[in-house]
């Protein structure tokens, strides 16, 4: 019951943080258009947010090679150059379109160990205004489950706000 009304209370407080980054972030890329700088400050601004939070950055599709996401702007350890799509959990987010949200990487078939001290993530596709896919935003924890539906929703308008209209 007590742990209950504590995952309440912590999911309150997590809303509430994205929601002042959703301001403060569009604050700061008011006006600036080009992409590299979009996904440089979102990535940065999301990973000084949240102690859960031990990757996070984009993987963009890649004109050049049909098919392949290849590594954006991040903050964390050492990423992945390329996923294919379909492959891992930021390949099934291309590939269907839709956020992953993974609770336990190691029991996610074929996921990509970048960093071996990674155990969860979600993964939200961004679209842009025509609504095509231009890249996932990936974010991972170095703790199980770290991930809820709140972080799956305002990552999803966050980024949808930034890069969708
Ligand atoms: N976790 C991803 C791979 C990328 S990194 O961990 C930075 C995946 O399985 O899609």
């Amino acid at each position: 019951m007590a742990e209950a009304f504590n995952d309440l209370v912590l999911s309150a407080d997590r809303e509430a943080r994205y929601a002042e980054l959703a301001t403060e972030i569009a604050a700061v890329l008011e006006g600036e258009p080009n992409l590299v700088a979009r996904m440089a400050t979102v990535a940065s601004m999301l990973a000084a947010s949240f102690d859960h939070f031990f990757w996070t950055g984009f993987y963009v599709v890649d004109p050049a090679r049909p098919g392949e996401l290849v590594v954006g702007p991040y903050q964390g350890t050492l990423g992945c150059l390329r996923i294919a799509f379909g492959r891992g959990v930021c390949g099934a987010a291309a590939a269907t379109g839709e956020t992953q949200l993974v609770a336990d990487v190691h029991a996610f078939p074929g996921h990509i160990a970048c960093d071996g001290r990674s155990r969860s993530e979600v993964v939200v596709p961004v679209f842009d205004p025509a609504g095509d896919l231009i890249a996932v935003l990936d974010v991972d924890s170095d703790r199980p489950a770290a991930f809820d539906a709140v972080d799956a929703l305002w990552l999803a308008r966050i980024t949808g706000d930034i890069f969708s209209r």
